[in-house]
């Protein structure tokens, strides 16, 4: 079945270490995808071995780039969006958010919610992405989940509603048990995993559970789970979908426990893709023509090619192979004829694509990020944030002759949203802005590999960065010819005004009522 609401196109949030990579690994597994435990990280250290333009990777054994997973399920389509998982994230994970329905938030039950959770929360909840919970690691002695619950609730001020209920945890692990289907999974053998024993019963008060639980077990379970459904709200699947309530589910990714439930619960509840926000209106999948935008730009997945892939998020239409589409605001229609599809393991050859789904286009860097892409370039999606960077660099070139190389290079990586970079209206130092530390480590090792150009950062006399604008330009030219040393143009010529701290960003703000200091462009 294709049709224009049957895809489901999600991201997992967490911290690193929650178990992210083995949830989605089970995902995968239960979805058909992959038929062996241990196929995505064999697949990370492969696909590590053949990238070696990114030495960072190897070097730290981590994923920097994200990529797209795909796996179909009861007549629907799963796409997942992998975000990186390491701690210090960069603007790619803001903007693969932009490009999901809905996500998966993933909690380990010891830790609760964690730095990196919350701030990709709070991502989330900008754009009202639905969220459901995966508490994991009920096999391991963890926090009551009592606890979890009222952290979620109080943290990220969302109604919590609790799907299934730990029975014990640790080695008292007894099972899940499903609030609403009645079903209890059990663990099996040695290793204590679910291998499909689920049974079913009327409700929590079935003489039948005597049978398959301990008698502290069988306590635990009817005193706790009678507590949590008159203390939490009951489940609302409007509430789910405008972003605010997440319905929990308590499981063990390792153990299997939960991931059947998960993928169900995004079948039934999740939402097929939204409408995006766009100019002149939001565009609703059922618009006439086939549009989408490009949140992420990736260069050299394959090292023999300078080529790029562009990933676009097909949000209208039904796109079919060899179609011509033009990037809003900037050049001619463009035909693909090669649009790559990311299953588990292959990329394949997309014939026709639906709304939700990710599409690869391989471009030699016509396509940048945030650029829409449609039949007949009259809309623009909105939304695609570029962040104000945290920290601030100057770029000091080792070999002034090659200066060149560096400016293509520095827009190169700012077009593919790794760094951003700001040329001062004085001076010929030019600066580049990350959001996160290794980006600046990307930053060097893709010089010194792809560009050939030794640099090294320093310190830069500024902290942050503001795009600067005016209703009138007279005010914004004032402006800028009185602050000149602190003026800079971001890549795409856009003003941008350079500030030692936000409280500088504040004091001049004050002075200057008619000019706007924004942390975020929308591109
Ligand atoms: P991440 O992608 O979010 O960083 O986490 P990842 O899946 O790599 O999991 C982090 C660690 O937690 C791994 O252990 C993994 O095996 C373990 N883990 C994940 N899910 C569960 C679970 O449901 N129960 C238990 N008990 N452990 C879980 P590791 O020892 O760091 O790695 P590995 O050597 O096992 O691969």
């Amino acid at each position: 079945m294709n049709s224009l609401s049957d895809r489901r196109t999600f991201a997992i949030i967490s911290h690193p270490d929650a178990g992210k990579t083995t949830l989605t690994e089970k995902l995968l597994y239960f979805g058909g995808a992959i038929h062996l435990a241990g196929e995505v990280k064999a697949r990370g250290q492969n696909r590590r071995a053949r990238s070696d333009w990114m030495k960072i990777e190897q070097q730290r054994g981590i994923s920097v780039t994200s990529s797209v997973m795909t796996f179909e399920k009861d007549g629907l389509t799963f796409n997942l969006l992998d975000t990186p998982g390491h701690e210090d994230f960069s603007e790619d994970t803001y903007r693969t958010l932009t490009a999901v329905d809905s996500a998966v938030m993933v909690i380990d039950a010891a830790r609760g919610i964690e730095a990196q959770t919350r701030k990709l929360f709070e991502v989330c909840r900008l754009r009202s992405v639905p969220i459901i919970t995966f508490v994991n690691k009920v096999d391991r002695e963890g926090r009551s989940a009592f606890e979890l619950l009222d952290e979620v609730a109080d943290i990220l001020q969302l109604d919590v509603c609790p799907m299934s209920w730990p029975v014990g945890m640790g080695s008292d692990f007894e099972g899940v048990y499903d609030l609403y289907a009645n079903t209890l999974s059990q663990p099996e053998g040695p290793s204590r995993e679910f291998h499909g024993k689920s049974l079913a019963f009327t409700g929590l008060d079935d003489l039948a559970l005597d049978k398959v639980l301990s008698a502290d077990g069988l306590r635990l379970l009817r005193d706790e789970a009678e507590l949590a459904q008159g203390g939490y709200s009951s489940f609302d699947g409007e509430a789910y979908r405008n972003g605010d309530l997440t319905p929990v589910y308590f499981g063990s990714a390792l153990k299997d426990f939960g991931v059947a439930e998960l993928i169900a619960a995004l079948g039934k509840h999740a939402p097929g893709p939204r409408p995006q926000p766009a100019e002149p209106a939001p565009i609703a999948p059922d618009y006439a023509e086939v549009t989408g935008f490009v949140f992420k730009v990736q260069a050299n997945m394959d090292p023999n090619h300078r080529d790029r892939i562009a990933f676009m998020r097909l949000c209208s239409g039904i796109f079919k192979r060899g179609m011509k589409l033009t990037p809003t605001g900037h050049g001619k229609p463009i035909a693909i004829h090669s649009p790559i599809l990311f299953f588990a393991q292959n990329r394949e050859l997309a014939d026709e694509a639906f709304p939700g789904d990710i599409i690869g286009i391989p471009n030699h860097g016509t396509l940048r990020v945030g650029d829409t892409l449609s039949e007949k370039a009259t809309i623009r999606f909105t939304g695609l944030p570029n962040f104000a960077p945290e920290i601030l660099r100057r770029v000091a070139l080792k070999d002034p002759t090659k200066t060149k190389q560096l400016r293509k290079a520095l827009d190169d990586m700012a077009e593919e949203g790794v760094t951003q970079v700001f040329y001062p209206e004085i001076g010929s130092n030019w600066i580049i802005g990350v959001v996160g530390q290794l980006q600046l480590e990307v930053l060097l090792s893709r010089l010194e590999a792809e560009y050939k150009v030794d640099a090294g950062l320093e310190m830069a006399p500024f902290d942050t960065a503001r795009w600067v604008s005016a209703a009138d330009p007279a005010d914004l030219k004032a402006f800028m010819d009185l602050n000149r040393t602190s003026m800079a143009k971001d890549r795409d010529g856009n003003p941008v005004y350079l500030a030692k701290t936000a409280w500088d960003v504040g004091y001049v703000a004050d002075r200057y009522p008619k000019v706007k200091f924004a942390a975020t462009r929308e591109r």
